[in-house]
């Protein structure tokens, strides 16, 4: 094919390309309804409705207040939530193992791989300086 640099052969696909562009709406106009606006639809004119009674949002049912927050009628607990065996042992050393021992060590010495690599050393100390058992360990 020989070139003879006026163009002119690709002036129409050029415009078809253009505007085939523009006539793109895919998803941009659809039947919507943006925050705050007003409605015809519904009676009282709010676009937003109310959640169906009883929804609770995610992330804060709390069925078991001991299970999901460590407290008892909101103060710290002293128990566990479950019965304490060895199977719930040996997980337990595998999670800290796997997420926590990178910083605080396989013993809890606080000289895990990422510390011996400059990262900040945590405390050996399983308490606040308040005394209050870390509220860390009642959360996981
Ligand atoms: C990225 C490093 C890192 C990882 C991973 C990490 N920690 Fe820590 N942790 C620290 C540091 C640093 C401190 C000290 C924070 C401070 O003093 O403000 C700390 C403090 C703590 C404390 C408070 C100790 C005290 O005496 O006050 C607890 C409890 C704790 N971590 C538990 C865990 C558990 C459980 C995991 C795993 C689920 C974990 N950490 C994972 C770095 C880490």
């Amino acid at each position: 094919m020989q070139c003879n640099g006026d163009g002119s052969r690709f002036l129409p696909f050029l415009v078809l390309c253009v505007l085939a562009c523009g006539c793109r709406q895919d998803m941009h106009n659809q039947p919507k309804y943006i925050p705050y606006r007003p409605s015809t639809f519904f009676l009282d004119t709010r676009s937003e409705r109310d959640p169906v009674p009883g929804t609770i949002a995610r992330g804060t049912l709390v069925e078991d207040e001991l299970l999901q927050t460590g407290k008892q009628a909101g103060a710290d607990a002293t128990v566990f939530p479950f019965p304490v065996d060895v199977e719930l042992l040996r997980r337990g050393q595998e999670r800290f193992n796997i997420f926590c021992s990178p910083c605080h060590g396989r013993d809890g010495d606080g000289a895990g791989m990422v510390v011996q690599r400059g990262y900040r050393r945590p405390p050996l100390s399983t308490r606040t300086a308040s005394g209050r058992p870390h509220q860390g360990i009642s959360l996981m």
